[in-house]
C-alpha cells in the first residue's frame, strides 16, 4: 500500500528563497530521472554536494567563461549555423539543440574523434535520450520502454565518446606531471577537473559517465529551449513594435534583456523541488511538517506583479523588476546551494554589476544574436508546432527562413 505524500506549494519569491537555501531541504526535482540523474551533482546534498561543487567550480572561473565567449563559442556556432544559413532555412528546435550541444560537449569535455556529420547525429541522438530521462516524470510514453533506450544510449555514449575523451585528457594530465607538457595544454572543461581532481574525490567510472552525461544535456537542453522561446518571443516583439526592429539587430544588450524575460517567463523547469529532511518553520510562520514535498511554484513566483508589474504575464525586454535585489530572471537559475553552476556561461553578466572590460552576455544571447544577424524570421509557409510527447510547453518544430 502506496502512503500518500504531503505536499505544499511555495508562491513567494521570499518563501522560495528560503526553502532553496535551506540545509534541510533535500532535491526531489529528479527521483524519476535517476537512470541519467543518480550521484550527479545536483541530485547530491550536504557534505557530498559541497565537495563535488567545489571541484567543479574551478571551470566556472570570470577567465574560463569569457574565453569562452569570445575565443571558442563563435566558431562553433558559425560552423553549425552555416549549412542551414546556405540552405536559406532551418528548423530551429532541432538546430538550437546542435548548436547548443556543440557548445556544451566543449565545455563538458566530450571530444568527437572524426567530426563527421554521423558522428554527430550519434552524439545528438544520445543526448536527446538523456533528456528524455531527465524528464521523465514528464512523459506521455512508456517509462519502461524509455528507460531501455537511455541505457542502451548511455552504454554507446561511454563506448564511443566518454572512454576516449578520458584517454585523451589522462594522457595529457599524465604529461602535464612528467614535465612533457604544460598547464595550458590541458582542455578547459568539467571531465578534466574530474579526472585531474585535485580534491581527491573518488569518483567511480559510472559516475562520471552520469556526471558528463548530465553537463551536457543540463548545458544543451536549456539553453536551447531559452534560444527558441526568445527568438519566438523576439519575433512577436518585432511585429507588435516595428521600431524596436532595427534595436533587435544592433543592441546585444536588448537581446540579452530579452533572454532574461524569456527565462522568467519560461523557467526550464516550472517548479523547483525539495524534501524537508526535518520539521522546518519558514521566517513567514509557514510550518513545513517532516517528509513534506515542497513545490516551489516559478511560474506564479516569476510572475508576481508585486515583484515585476502588473504586466508581469507579458513578455516585455524592457521590463525592470519594481524590487530591489530582484533579478530580472526572476528565480528561473534557482538560488542556494544548487544554483545553477551554469547561468554565467548561458545568460552573461548583469549590467548594472558587470566590469565591463569582462562583459558576457552568455551563450543564449550570442546565439540569438548571431540568428537575428542572419536575417532570420519564421517561415510563413510552414507554421511552428507545440511537442506533443510530453507534457512540457516546449516547442516541436519551428521553421523559420534566413533571409
Ligand atoms: C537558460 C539556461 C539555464 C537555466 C534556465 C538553468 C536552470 C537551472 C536551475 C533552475 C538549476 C537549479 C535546480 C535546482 O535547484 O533544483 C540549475 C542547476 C544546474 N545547472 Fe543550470 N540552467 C541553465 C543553463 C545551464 C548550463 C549552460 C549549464 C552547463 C554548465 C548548467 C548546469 C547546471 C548544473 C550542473 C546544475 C546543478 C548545480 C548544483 O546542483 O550545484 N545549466 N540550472
Amino acid at each position: 500500500m502506496t502512503t500518500a505524500v504531503h505536499e505544499i506549494r511555495i508562491t513567494s519569491m521570499d518563501e522560495a528563497k528560503e526553502v532553496y537555501r535551506h540545509k534541510e531541504m533535500r532535491q526531489a526535482l529528479y527521483d524519476a530521472g535517476q537512470i541519467v540523474m543518480a550521484d550527479v551533482l545536483v541530485n547530491l546534498h550536504a557534505d557530498e554536494h559541497r565537495s563535488r561543487r567545489r571541484l567543479e567550480n574551478r571551470l566556472f572561473r570570470r577567465e574560463t567563461l569569457v574565453h569562452y565567449e569570445r575565443d571558442l563559442f563563435p566558431s562553433v556556432i558559425e560552423q553549425t549555423l552555416e549549412p542551414h544559413v546556405a540552405a536559406g532555412r532551418a528548423e530551429i528546435v532541432e538546430l538550437s539543440h546542435q548548436l547548443m550541444m556543440n557548445l556544451a560537449a566543449l565545455n563538458a569535455g566530450v571530444d568527437r574523434s572524426t567530426g563527421t556529420t554521423e558522428e554527430t547525429a550519434r552524439l545528438y541522438a544520445q543526448m536527446m535520450k538523456f533528456i528524455e530521462g531527465a524528464t521523465l516524470a514528464h512523459t506521455t510514453r512508456d517509462i519502461a520502454e524509455v528507460e531501455a533506450e537511455i541505457t542502451e544510449s548511455m552504454a554507446a555514449f561511454d563506448r564511443e565518446f566518454l572512454a576516449p575523451s578520458i584517454a585523451r585528457r589522462q594522457a595529457l594530465l599524465d604529461a602535464v606531471a612528467s614535465g612533457v607538457a604544460s598547464e595550458a595544454d590541458l582542455p578547459l572543461d568539467v571531465l578534466t577537473v574530474l579526472l585531474r581532481n585535485e580534491d581527491s574525490l573518488q569518483l567511480p567510472h559510472d559516475v562520471i559517465v552520469r556526471e558528463i552525461s548530465f553537463f551536457l544535456l543540463a548545458g544543451a537542453h536549456t539553453s536551447a529551449t531559452a534560444f527558441v522561446r526568445t527568438l519566438h518571443n523576439l519575433f512577436q516583439w518585432s511585429a507588435l513594435h516595428p521600431e524596436d526592429v532595427e534595436l533587435i539587430r544592433s543592441d546585444r544588450s536588448f537581446v540579452q534583456k530579452a533572454v532574461y524575460e524569456t527565462i522568467r517567463l519560461n523557467p526550464s523547469s516550472p517548479t523547483g523541488m525539495r524534501w524537508a529532511l526535518v520539521d522546518i518553520t519558514l521566517k513567514s510562520g509557514r510550518h513545513i511538517p517532516k517528509g513534506t514535498r515542497v513545490i516551489i511554484d516559478l511560474n506564479t513566483i516569476n510572475r508576481d506583479p508585486a515583484v515585476f508589474g502588473a504586466d508581469a504575464d507579458v513578455f516585455d525586454p524592457r521590463r525592470v523588476p519594481l524590487v530591489e535585489g530582484a533579478a530580472p530572471w526572476g528565480l528561473s537559475f534557482g538560488q542556494g546551494m544548487h544554483a545553477c553552476i551554469g547561468q554565467e556561461l548561458a545568460a552573461g553578466l548583469l549590467e548594472r554589476t558587470a566590469d565591463t572590460a569582462e562583459y558576457e552576455y552568455g551563450l543564449v544571447s550570442v546565439a540569438v544574436q548571431s540568428m537575428i544577424d542572419r536575417g532570420v524570421c519564421p517561415d510563413p509557409s510552414d507554421s511552428a508546432v507545440m511537442d506533443a510527447s510530453t507534457t512540457r510547453p516546449y516547442w516541436g518544430r519551428y521553421p523559420v527562413l534566413f533571409t
